[in-house]
């Protein structure tokens, strides 16, 4: 089987491949990546001599056309991914969450080709704290940020290639990820990095947003499940039952750090914040059989700080940057 998969040098892409190629040796990966701020080959260190790797604009049409002609199946991860960047400039969201998945599914149209499409629990907006609900695949859409609703439409080119041109695509809508290779622009890598720098975490707000965490392993055995046993045309949800709020994880942070675990800042707030995210994957887990293996957030959380800790040469060519960038926005408010 020849899979594309596009955004494959970035964190979830580039975890996706690891796992392909330990688990499944029959499988050829090829990667589309851009490879743009948030991407790099470092994140294929080990496996790119076992992959062919093309560097290459999602929205590049004739380009995409020729890689999916010759792939069976496309695992769609590229992206921009990060809610912050797309409140400074929506551009590049645009571009290519939607322009690029346009290509995507044109080309995958006209090639006939099996088509997975990777999306977020974000496009359904937020729930409030005390709210007994989930997201189930019911749930209308109402995104927040430029982000999400990029990321929302984009999911809706799928459905609508699906009904009106019997494409072959399944979607799926995770929630938050953590664990190696994450951009340390994101909240958990942040926070660890700031750690091992010397420097407190920084919580927007009063911190009390909650995120539903799952490991990206545990993400990614979904998307295979997936792939493999899916029913065409459907949404399935990814979530492990992972509801944390911020200002826990950072004191779990410090605390697994040996820090104090009321060493924090408070900084300015998101604008627009989505106050709670949670996950009902009940589809997945009883129709298609998945479960998650990371039993316990502390100990996957333990894992991913020690990753960091081994391996600053790939995250610290990123965090001067990344911290300039924060500081034009955000200021410490207690
Ligand atoms: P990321 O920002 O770490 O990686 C994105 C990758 O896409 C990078 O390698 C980048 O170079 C590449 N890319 C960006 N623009 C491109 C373009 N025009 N053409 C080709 N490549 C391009 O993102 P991530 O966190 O790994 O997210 C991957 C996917 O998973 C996204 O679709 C995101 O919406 C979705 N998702 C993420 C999470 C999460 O918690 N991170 C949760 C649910 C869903
Ligand atoms: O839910 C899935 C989504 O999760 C994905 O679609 C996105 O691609 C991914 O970036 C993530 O979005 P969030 O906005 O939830 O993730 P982020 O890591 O940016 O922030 C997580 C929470 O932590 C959020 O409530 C904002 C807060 N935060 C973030 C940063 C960077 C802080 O309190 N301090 C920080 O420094």
């Amino acid at each position: 089987m020849k899979v594309l998969v596009t955004g494959g040098a970035g964190f979830i892409g580039s975890n996706f491949v690891h796992l392909t190629l330990a688990t499944r040796p029959e499988v050829e990966v090829t990667v589309l990546d851009a490879l743009t701020y948030a991407g790099s080959t470092a994140s294929l260190a080990g496996v790119m001599d076992r992959v062919t790797f093309v560097e290459g604009d999602v929205a590049d049409a004739p380009l995409v056309d020729r890689l999916v002609a010759d792939a069976d199946v496309v695992v769609h991860f590229a992206a921009e991914s990060h809610n912050d960047n797309s409140l400074e400039d929506p551009s590049p969201f645009v571009r290519t969450n939607l322009i690029g998945t346009f290509a995507l599914l044109e080309a995958a149209r006209r090639h006939d080709v099996r088509y997975h499409h990777i999306s977020t629990d974000e496009v359904y907006g937020d729930l409030e704290l005390d709210d007994p609900k989930k997201f189930t695949e019911d749930t209308p859409y109402n995104p927040s940020s430029p982000y999400s609703s990029t990321k929302a439409g984009s999911d809706l080119l799928v459905r609508a290639w699906v009904r009106s041109f019997g494409l072959r695509a399944t979607i799926s809508n995770c929630s938050n990820n953590y664990g190696p290779r994450q951009h340390v622009e994101k909240f958990i890598p942040r926070q660890v990095t700031n750690v091992i720098d010397g420097v407190r975490p920084k919580l927007y707000g009063a911190g009390l947003n909650v995120r539903d965490w799952i490991h990206v392993d545990d993400h990614n055995e979904a998307v295979w499940t997936i792939v493999d046993r899916g029913t065409i045309g459907e949404t399935y949800l990814i979530g492990a039952d992972g509801e944390v709020n911020n200002r826990d994880v950072v004191r779990l942070i410090l605390e697994l750090m040996g820090q104090d675990p009321d060493a924090y800042d408070h900084v300015t707030d998101r604008a627009g914040h989505d106050l709670r995210y949670a996950i009902e994957a009940g589809r997945l887990r009883t129709e298609l059989g998945w479960a998650p293996r990371y039993g316990s957030f502390r100990e996957g959380l333990a894992a991913t700080i020690d990753w960091y800790r081994d391996n600053e040469a790939w995250w610290r060519p990123m965090k001067d940057a990344t911290e300039a960038r924060y500081a034009r926005t955000q200021q410490v408010v207690a």
